[in-house]
């Protein structure tokens, strides 16, 4: 059988629809989905939820995430504040599958107020279809982890 990849996602109230959304469709194509909120319209900050998403990751609820905010960007600079995040804010696919295959990306950042479902959808298939190439970007990854390292 298939080992699919557990997903974590996570939203504040401008992303919590589009998060459903993807949420929806994941579980449909058999994922098993970790879903730490928001669940409601109702203002909140999206750096909660960032952390709360970002820490399923590290502590191996789920491998990968998706974060959805209005734009994505708030997102994307609050996870980028935790140690063993990558995350990346992607609108286009060729970013999406290259910031795998590449940085080996665990975080996607995306905007609800960007993105229409049909291409939020079609990023988080090819952001969590892509594995990390690995070689020689393995060692630029690693010169990120050392960067981390040198602010602690
Ligand atoms: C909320 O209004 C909005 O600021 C937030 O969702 C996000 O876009 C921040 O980056």
């Amino acid at each position: 059988m298939e080992n699919k990849k557990k997903i974590v996602l996570g939203a504040d109230h401008a992303g919590y629809l589009l998060k459903n959304f993807i949420a929806e469709q994941l579980k449909k194509e058999g994922y098993e989905v970790t879903d730490v909120g928001t669940n409601s319209p109702d203002s909140c900050d999206y750096p909660v939820y960032a952390e709360k998403t970002c820490s399923a990751v590290l502590d191996g609820t789920g491998e990968l995430a998706v974060l959805v905010c209005g734009t994505g960007i708030g997102m994307s600079i609050a996870a980028n504040k935790i140690n063993g995040v990558r995350a990346a804010c992607c609108s286009d696919i060729f970013s999406a599958k290259f910031t795998r295959a590449h940085n080996d990306s665990n975080v996607l950042c995306i905007g609800a107020r960007v993105l229409g479902e049909g291409l939020a959808w079609e990023l988080v298939k090819v952001f969590i279809e892509t594995e990390f190439e690995g070689g020689k970007h393995a060692r630029r990854v690693a010169m990120l982890t050392d960067i981390e390292n040198k602010q602690k």
